[in-house]
């Protein structure tokens, strides 16, 4: 017998996952759910489901035994709260907590609270960062455990999304998800609050945590969007964070929402031994005694759930995730991506900020741990 999932958010992202965990082996039901009702209907009758429901509230009330959350960003932590107070395992898309106002300390005590409730719930959570399951991160990783890139020196990450990039405007995202609540006063999010596309990768590859950061951030002259006249208060467009590891490799982080570019979540690893490099020139791993071209679509081929390795996207991730998830709550076993890495790929950007509102100041990273088995 396989588990009983609910998928609560039908908006742009969460409509992609339902045909996945519809999909899955061990998903033996699953329940639809958005406070949308036309938006439920319409999506069972797309997937030939018939199971909806109109609230995460009602949700929790029904014998659902996790909850894949795709809700807007500053719900998520309540949210992820509830699901675990009412005995449910629970998948977020990203970010783990989010906070439209502040600097980000409450966004650290949510923090806090969230480690503390998985550990008292020993209920499953996972966060579903997709660079983790992208093929260049799984390449990485894979070298970083053999040991061919030596000792990691640095390594970039990025991720590059300019507010009115024509594939995706971040304007139209901002005000589809406000909804009716949408004021230009929540204009002008914090691009560190946003980091786990980009930190993650650093992460996982390197096994290891961020210990301290220092940050700048850049203003674009005359900004309409950044104008430090809203919730937030920001004024940056770009950030840039200098960051320290715990196996003492030096990061660079870039977040930038302000750039003439046509978008990327990217990264490149320095190793004393070999090298992940990676522009438009596609990806190539280098040596001492030259480079050579990867074929990522050959690198993952672990899927257990072939059957849906083919769909998905964010670099194919998704099918990735939706497996890992089940599996974790179906084995009741910690997942790959557990809340003590969410927090480790999320606080080192709050962090960015604040040091780059003081212009700098290397500030140290809180850690809540490494995952417990
Ligand atoms: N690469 C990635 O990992 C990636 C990419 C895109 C979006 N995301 C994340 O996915 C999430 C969703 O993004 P989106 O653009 O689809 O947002 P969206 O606003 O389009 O959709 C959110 C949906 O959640 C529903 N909802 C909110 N609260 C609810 C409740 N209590 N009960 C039932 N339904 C509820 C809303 O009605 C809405 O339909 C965001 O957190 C975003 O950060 C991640």
């Amino acid at each position: 017998m396989g588990i009983k999932v609910g998928l609560v958010g039908l908006g742009q992202f969460g409509s992609a996952f339902v045909s996945l965990f519809a999909g899955h082996p061990l998903v033996d039901k699953l329940v639809l759910c958005d406070t949308r009702s036309a938006r439920v209907a319409e999506m069972l009758s797309g997937h030939g489901l018939d199971l909806g429901s109109g609230s995460l509230d009602e949700l929790l009330g029904t014998d659902v035994d996790a909850v894949a959350l795709f809700t807007q960003p500053w719900r998520h932590s309540r949210q992820v709260l509830a699901c675990l107070a009412a005995g449910k395992h629970v998948y977020s898309a990203v970010p783990p907590v989010y906070r439209a106002d502040g600097d980000g300390a409450v966004a650290l005590d949510e923090c806090d609270a969230l480690v503390k409730e998985v550990e008292r719930s020993g209920l499953v959570y996972m966060l579903g960062e997709t660079t983790v399951y992208r093929a260049e991160t799984v390449y990485c990783r894979e070298r970083a455990a053999a040991g061919d890139f030596g000792e990691i020196v640095y390594g970039e990450c990025e991720y590059w999304h300019d507010i009115d990039a024509p594939s995706c405007s971040l304007r139209d995202v901002a005000q589809t998800r406000w909804g009716e609540s949408w004021d230009q006063h929540l204009s002008g999010g914090v691009p560190m609050h946003y980091p786990t596309h980009a930190m993650s990768s650093m992460v996982s590859i390197m096994g290891a945590r961020v210990t301290k950061v220092s940050a700048l951030g850049f203003a674009c002259s005359g900004d309409d969007w950044y104008t430090g006249e809203t919730v937030s208060g920001n004024r940056f467009g770009d950030q840039v964070a200098f960051v320290r590891m715990s196996n003492r490799a030096t990061v660079r982080h870039m977040e930038s929402r302000r750039i003439g570019h046509p978008g990327r979540e990217g990264m490149r690893v320095i190793g004393t031994r070999g090298c992940f490099l990676d522009d438009v020139g596609g990806p190539k791993w280098t040596t001492v005694n030259g480079w050579e071209r990867i074929d990522l679509g050959v690198v993952r081929t672990d899927l257990a759930a072939a059957s849906v390795a083919h769909q998905g996207g964010h670099g194919g991730s998704h099918p990735y995730l939706v497996d890992e998830f089940v599996r974790s709550c179906y084995e009741q076993r910690t997942p790959a991506i557990s809340v003590w890495d969410a927090v480790r790929f999320l606080a080192p950007g709050i962090v960015a900020h604040m040091s780059s509102l003081r212009d700098g100041e290397w500030l140290e990273v809180p850690d809540w741990g490494d995952p417990v088995p």
